[in-house]
């Protein structure tokens, strides 16, 4: 790269950085210790404590205070963490998505503050994490019943690749092998029966919960059973090469990689993905522009933990999301629309949260430029 596009690059990078700042500090007036999950009409809906997206609007304060320095975004985030505690406790309202949300709360605390209080709630999330763990199967359970009388104990999904960095933390921190150990049993069984030969992933498993035996595939949020589910794709980008930063198994670098570069032959043009990559015609191919950001993070990180000889172009490609992203999908100044990142989809099999920002696209993409400026708070690492 030239001096002078090195120059530009930072411009972009320090142009978007400024932007998000100014438009999360605007909306966290409104939002304030909410949880926001999708901007529909231009405007976040806040969901109860306990939904799986609770983490990533304290986790983006928790940036962007790093970032910045700016009291005004550790307040809201402390206020956020502090709310948690309501669902700290309630087993039945608490999923795998522990990992999602007290590492992007109670680690980033501990982590920016030294916070006791903010230690101790991550490693309660962490143990309830880990008593989640199959034995026979040798996965983290995914879900609870969804209604009165389901069985979905044997269910489980990749987007808790995502959840195992807390497992790592616990260990970390509390110097106890086990959290470390169902975590890489669990990304063992990933590497088993999620990632298929050419790099595209199942959203879910079902396994015979008593047994442990691999019953099928499932679509979940993807189009099909066998279909590849854009995020569910980035979930496994970026979860698998956190796993290789915690664990340095090779076999987790290596999937990485062949997952990462499935997900970037099938970009289109400007390189922000359609929500599933194998659609059949007629499907309407809305863009997933938080699968773009997630997986952007997951391909800097690839390119930290790679050789340099390799490294370019994994940062390359990470950078050119970004700026589409923020170039092509960011709305910056409209006041009416509190989302950072446009055209983003939740469930489109269910019809839920089609072509909106979402809470988790806009998050990854400030932690994507956070890594660009060189940040070390990287939560899950
Ligand atoms: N973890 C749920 C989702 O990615 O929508």
């Amino acid at each position: 790269m030239t001096d002078e596009q090195d120059v530009r690059k930072a411009g972009w990078v320090n142009e978007a950085w400024q932007a998000a700042a100014d438009k999360a500090a605007r909306i966290g007036e409104r939002i304030g210790t909410g949880f926001p999950h999708a901007s529909v009409n231009g405007e976040y809906a806040l969901e109860d404590p306990h939904w799986w997206t609770a983490g990533f609007w304290p986790g983006m304060l928790w940036q962007l205070y790093e970032g910045t320095g700016e009291e005004r975004f550790r307040t809201l985030a402390e206020g956020c963490e502090e709310r948690l505690d309501q669902v700290l406790h309630q087993y039945e309202r608490l999923d795998h998505d522990l990992g999602f949300m007290w590492t992007l709360t109670s680690v980033a605390s501990h982590r920016l503050t030294g916070s006791e209080n903010s230690r101790r709630r991550a490693l309660q999330a962490a143990n309830y994490l880990a008593g989640r763990f199959n034995l026979s199967g040798r996965f983290i359970r995914a879900w609870n019943p969804w209604s009165e009388g389901e069985d979905n104990s044997g269910i489980a999904i990749i987007d808790c690749c995502m959840n195992m960095p807390l497992l790592y933390w616990a260990s970390r921190e509390s110097g106890d092998p086990r959290y470390r150990q169902i975590a890489v049993a669990h990304m063992e069984t990933v590497l088993e029966h999620f990632v298929r030969p050419d790099g595209s992933v199942y959203h879910i498993v079902q396994f015979d919960s008593a047994t442990g035996e691999r019953i099928r595939g499932l679509g979940g949020q993807g189009f099909a059973a066998e279909s590849a589910w854009s995020r569910g794709t980035a979930w496994a980008i970026y979860g698998l090469a956190l796993s290789y930063h915690h664990t340095g198994q090779p076999r987790f670098r290596d999937a990485a990689k062949r997952v990462a570069h499935y997900f970037l032959s099938q970009l289109p043009e400007d390189s922000v993905p359609h929500w599933d990559f194998r659609l059949p015609e007629g499907v309407a191919k809305h863009r997933d522009s938080s699968a773009a950001s997630c997986a952007a993070c997951g391909l800097l990180l690839i390119a930290d933990l790679v050789g340099e000889r390799e490294a370019g172009s994994y940062r390359r490609a990470a950078e050119r999301i970004l700026e589409s992203l923020y170039r092509n999908y960011g709305d910056w100044d409209n006041p009416k629309q509190e989302g950072l990142i446009l055209h983003g989809t939740d469930h489109f099999p269910e019809g839920r949260n089609i072509d909106v920002p979402l809470i988790y696209g806009d998050y990854f993409f400030v932690e994507g430029l956070a890594r660009l400026r060189g940040t070390e708070a990287i939560f899950w690492q």
